[in-house]
């Protein structure tokens, strides 16, 4: 039987989903963050549960050829990223590994899941940065990401998986919060300003957004700090205080006041313009984002049976997929939950001259059914790209009962992929699933699935 801090050599024969190897004891299995299969290791045993264990790295007696030195300095504090200890390379084919384990889990038949589509340079890639704002334990205002399943800020000034520009403005605001004294939030009481530094730029344009996440109103610096930030960067574009006075994990809250510029930046994707507002999702990797649009395209564009019919974009947040799919279709109808993301869709139709296409505000549930009421002719396609929790019980039905040729869908979670697959596959062929890196050295992976309708006799 294990206990607690007990000292264990062990060898690691698997890895996990979240940068963890895995060892057995006697058949009991621990976890040991850090840890690489194929390598021994010296291990501390931190915890015991009903089924497993977890334990902690002492010494790496042997270690794996996968295992590399993390450019970051506080990798092991902060909880952003889990796989930097292993090669790039590698991670890629513990991504697919996670892939298939959830697929093969979730189905009787075995898909086939291809390699996963990485990044030439899997660095700084994400455009859009979101740091917390707070108090350390010694009471001084902190910024920087909090660390693994915990609300405590690890500050972080260089964040290897942002973007450069980005970083260097999240410094000088902080440096402006700390110089001036401006309140910050305090988790704990439930008081203070500064809760969350907000910064998205168009990689393709450099147009800077600007959001300041404030608890209340005492923030009253405006004048100042804009001109401050604006003369040092004269990409922003524009800058928006969002109020979010609840006790919640959610970063931003509902309403946003323009401290300058228009409230929106434009980014370009493929041969298409976007605006972004600061409350609409926009896929935070740009480079990767095209790839999974072309690979969810593929499809359509060789398939002579579906162009020119009606399709619809689920889930579409400002309208990217549909209208990089609207030259293959006839009609496009979008729909998403969040307005703001709509009138951005709306407008993006307008700027990109793509006339074919319909968005609408409202959860897909509710408002699928009145949509497929009042459209003359069948969808052929379907794109859903929902969010981590994947489709809801009466989506799926509502798929199954139109029965679209082709059912394009893109994930960001290979657990609830699978599960809807399951549910889906009844009237569905399903041959391969294509992951893409979107979040390199994260745990997380992305997929494009495409559904065929089984023919009835
Ligand atoms: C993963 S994002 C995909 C957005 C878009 N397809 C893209 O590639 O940028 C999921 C989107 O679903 C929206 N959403 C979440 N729940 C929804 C629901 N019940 N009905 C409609 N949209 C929803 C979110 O606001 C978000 O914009």
């Amino acid at each position: 039987m294990l206990e607690k801090n007990q000292e264990y050599e062990v060898d690691i024969i698997d890895d996990g989903y979240q940068g963890e190897g895995i060892a057995k004891i006697d058949n009991f299995p621990i976890f040991i963050q850090g840890a690489i299969k194929g390598e021994r290791i010296k291990i501390k045993i931190l915890k015991v549960q009903t089924n497993f264990a977890y334990g902690k790295i002492i010494q790496i007696i042997k270690e794996s050829s996968n295992r590399v030195e993390a450019e970051c300095e506080e990798y092991k504090k902060c909880g952003g990223c889990n796989l930097r200890h292993i090669s790039y390379d590698y991670t890629l084919k513990i991504k697919k590994a996670i892939v298939e384990n959830c697929l093969y889990k979730a189905l009787n038949k075995n898909i086939e899941v291809h390699d996963v589509i990485g990044m030439e340079n899997p660095l700084f890639y994400r455009n859009k940065l979101q740091y917390p704002v707070g108090i350390d334990k010694d009471g001084n205002a902190v910024m920087g990401v909090y660390s693994s399943r915990t609300h405590n800020i690890v500050p972080v000034s260089n964040c290897y998986i942002q973007n450069e520009l980005c970083n260097k403005i999240a410094n000088d605001i902080f440096a402006f919060i700390k110089e001036n004294n401006v309140s910050v939030y305090n988790e704990t009481i439930l008081k203070g300003t500064v809760r969350h530094i907000v910064i998205r730029i168009g990689v393709k344009t450099n147009e800077v957004l600007v959001t300041i996440v404030v608890n209340d109103n005492n923030f009253k610096m405006d004048k100042e700090f804009v001109k401050y930030i604006t003369e040092k960067y004269p990409n922003i574009k524009s800058i928006v205080k969002n109020y979010n006075t609840k006790n919640t994990n959610v970063i931003l809250g509902n309403k946003n006041e323009i401290m300058f510029g228009s409230g929106y930046i434009y980014d370009i994707l493929g041969e298409y313009k976007f605006k972004i507002s600061p409350l609409s999702f926009y896929q935070v990797n740009p480079i990767q984002t095209e790839i999974l649009y072309n690979t969810a395209l593929n499809e359509i564009k060789s398939s002579s049976d579906v162009k020119n019919s009606t399709a619809l974009d689920l889930y579409c947040g400002i309208g990217t997929i549909g209208i990089f799919a609207s030259k293959y279709f006839k009609k496009v109808y979008g729909i998403e939950i969040v307005e703001q993301a709509i009138e951005d869709a709306k407008e993006n139709a307008k700027i990109n001259n793509v006339g074919n296409i319909k968005f609408y505000a409202g959860d897909v549930e509710k408002v699928l059914p009145q949509i497929l009421d009042k459209i003359d002719e069948k969808p052929k396609v379907v794109f859903v790209d929902p969010p981590r929790k994947g489709l809801d019980n009466k989506t799926v039905e509502l798929l199954k009962s139109l029965k679209p040729e082709k059912i394009i869908y893109i994930s960001c979670n290979p657990a609830t992929l699978a599960r809807d697959l399951k549910e889906l596959q009844e009237n569905y062929t399903i041959n391969s699933v294509q992951p893409v890196d979107m979040f390199p050295f994260t745990h997380h992976v992305e997929c494009v699935t495409v559904l065929y309708a089984r023919k009835t006799m």
